[in-house]
């Protein structure tokens, strides 16, 4: 058997969120459409220790121990196989540790990837998509990657056609929000009859991906959560008027956020409005990133 496989793991950007009813589940149904953009963790599994270890961006801010996502997808693969064998899991991040990315999710992903491949279980696609919606909600996305529309709680995934490359920056707050608190805070604003209900029609968004039209996509997309963010952290606003100023053509929550993802006309515009973020000392930090890109692609095999 080989002694570890890696991978490449890419985070996501909601181009489109739509967010309807709380289940019975505490969940929300919604309708989504993820792109998986450039900024990657780089995941690598071993067999003979069982271990989380981290590097790269942030380490701090990652569990290193047995309730890391990407821990507990290895040791779910190893229940599938029903062998007796532990797994060490290593994690080399790119992706900021910062909420809206899903780089907890990308990770969970990757391990799941890499351990099906190393302890040769051979898992289909339709195995492995069914185990990472048990992971997390945005597991399945960020193994499949690419343009996606997700409904259900986002883990029901069709693939979109999209044309072309579309130019990002995120920006990176310096203090965290809570998934759960935002969708509560939506719900109890939409009580409040103070937020309309869900948007549904993505069709614009659809159009203008499979265009390859950034103007077109900036006209379009749409984050029902990004009010409720908004009310929670109001100086996310600031953030937002410095990269209109700087030339982002749309500032959109990322995600449940704090993230901000800017969307630019190119590489350069993008590096122009990273820079006013991070010179403004505005956010934590700023990365510039490109999509579509794929999900989990192999690293050494
Ligand atoms: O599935 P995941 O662990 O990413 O979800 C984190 C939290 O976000 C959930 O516990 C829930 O509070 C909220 N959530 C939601 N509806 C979704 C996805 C997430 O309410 N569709």
């Amino acid at each position: 058997m080989t002694s570890a496989v890696s991978v490449r793991a890419h985070a996501k950007v909601n181009l489109f969120l739509g967010v309807g009813e709380r289940r019975a589940d505490g969940f929300h149904e919604l309708s989504t459409i993820f792109q998986a953009v450039s900024l990657h963790d780089d995941v690598t599994v071993t067999a003979g220790r069982e271990e989380v270890t981290v590097a790269g961006l942030d380490p701090e801010r990652v569990p290193a121990d047995p309730t890391n996502l990407a821990a507990r997808a290895a040791r779910a693969v190893v229940e599938r196989t029903g062998r007796e064998v532990d797994l060490g899991v290593h994690i080399d991040k790119g992706i900021p540790t910062a909420g809206g990315m899903a780089g907890g999710s990308a990770d969970a992903a990757g391990a799941l990837v890499a351990a099906d491949r190393l302890l040769g279980a051979g898992l289909g696609e339709a195995e492995l998509l069914e185990m990472a919606a048990q992971l997390g909600s945005d597991v399945p996305f960020t193994l499949r990657g690419g343009t996606a529309l997700g409904t259900g709680r986002g883990e029901k995934l069709v693939p979109v056609l999209a044309r072309g490359t579309f130019h990002w920056v995120f920006a990176i707050s310096a203090q965290g929000l809570s998934t759960p608190e935002v969708f509560a805070k939506l719900d109890e604003l939409r009580d409040a009859g103070k937020l309309p209900g869900p948007r549904t029609d993505a069709t614009a968004v659809l159009s203008a991906v499979a265009a390859g039209d950034a103007r077109a996509l900036a006209e379009a997309m749409h984050n029902d959560l990004e009010a409720a963010a908004f009310s929670l952290r109001p100086d996310l606003r600031r953030m937002r008027e410095a990269a209109r100023g700087a030339g982002a053509l749309r500032t959109m929550l990322s995600g449940s956020g704090p993230t901000m993802a800017f969307l630019c006309a190119s590489g350069t515009d993008a590096e122009a409005v990273a820079d006013e973020l991070t010179g403004a000392n505005l956010c934590r930090a700023a990365f510039v990133a490109e999509g579509p890109q794929p999900g989990v692609v192999g690293l050494d095999w």
